[in-house]
């Protein structure tokens, strides 16, 4: 392994798992750069991936990470890999069919953590089709309202398995993280939700963690907001940039961010974040910067029945 490889602090999930608290998110890494990509990626340090099987780049991820174990530089177990069951495999008997399509994708015997990608179900159409149509107009989506804890019961059997070591949910608001730990058999290990300094979720993540729930926070940097002056001002302060600011305020919120680039330099620049410290000042005026506005909205699914975002958390 390199001698200057950098070590990134763990997070205990409430299974007792030790999870990387900074993770690469993956969307758009695709193809023979996206391989290339990852693999610097854990030359660097990074050891905990996020995919899912809608990004459709799980093959490129096991591709990476099995040369990287081949070539001696890691082994299975030091990475920690995250995809998620996509809407249109919730109908109990597809969760299972689901989970061994993104096995076999990323060239792994096990994922260590599976989410459920939303509580919203749509119809299988096809593995191709991840955004089914529906009615005589094709009118999107095909949503069909499968109960989100039938499928989370079906989650459970592949830990019983073996083939998942954890698992989670991701979009889930307060209401419905809350009954999956009060009727599930296992409690979810972490909700992944939207997390940056304009959606900052602290009243999720408090509610979360009474429950022992750990939060992700994806698209940390979001739009537009690397340039914000507000974080630009407080960058200058610490000598360090706007998208170290933003990842170090999400690590101290207790959250796990996974911001994704594809850049060498940035990939390095993301992940130096644990040697300085934002002071009370600067956390209170990045707070100010909460609106509570998502760019992820999962379209044309407001009026599912199991739709997340209608409620305030
Ligand atoms: N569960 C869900 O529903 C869900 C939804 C959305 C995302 N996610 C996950 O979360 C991950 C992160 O979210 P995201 O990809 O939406 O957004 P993000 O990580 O917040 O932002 C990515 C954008 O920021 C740029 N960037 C990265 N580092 C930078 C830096 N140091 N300086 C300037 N620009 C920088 C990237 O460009 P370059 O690549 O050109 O550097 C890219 O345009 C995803 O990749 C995915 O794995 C999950």
């Amino acid at each position: 392994m390199a001698a200057n490889i950098l070590t990134i602090p763990t997070t205990t999930l409430n299974n007792g798992v030790q999870m990387p608290a900074f993770g690469l998110g993956t969307f758009n890494i695709k193809g023979g750069e996206g391989v290339d990509v990852i693999k610097d990626a854990i030359d660097i340090g990074y050891r905990h991936f996020d995919t899912a099987f809608l990004y459709n780049n799980e093959s490129e991820l096991g591709e990476a990470i099995n040369d990287k174990i081949a070539n001696k530089v890691i082994k299975r177990e030091d990475v920690f890999v995250v995809t998620k069951l996509w809407n249109t495999y919730h109908e109990p008997e597809r969760v299972r069919e689901g989970c061994d399509k993104s096995l076999t994708n990323l060239g792994l015997d096990y994922i260590d953590l599976y989410l459920m990608h939303f509580p919203v179900s749509f119809e299988y159409h096809g593995d191709d089709i991840p955004w089914p149509k529906s009615g005589p107009n094709n009118e999107p989506n095909a949503i069909n309202d499968i109960d989100y804890l039938d499928t989370w019961k079906e989650m459970e059997k592949l830990v019983d398995s073996g083939i998942v070591k954890s698992i989670g949910v991701s979009n889930f608001n307060s209401e419905q993280v809350d009954r999956l730990c009060k009727e599930g058999r296992i409690k979810p290990v972490v909700n992944q939700v939207e997390c940056s300094p304009i959606i900052n979720q602290k009243r999720l993540n408090a509610f979360c963690t009474e429950r022992d729930v750990l939060i992700i926070g994806y698209s940390p940097l979001g739009k537009k907001l690397i340039s914000r002056p507000e974080i630009e001002e407080i960058a200058k302060k610490y000598d360090k940039t706007a998208a170290q600011i933003i990842l170090r305020y999400l690590h101290e919120l207790g959250v796990t961010p996974i911001p994704k680039t594809t850049h060498k330099k940035r990939l390095k620049e993301n992940i130096d974040i644990f040697h300085f410290q934002l002071a009370q000042e600067d956390k209170e005026a990045l707070d100010a910067m909460n609106t509570g506005e998502r760019t992820v909205r999962l379209p044309n699914s407001i009026h599912a029945k199991h739709y997340p975002f209608n409620l305030e958390f």
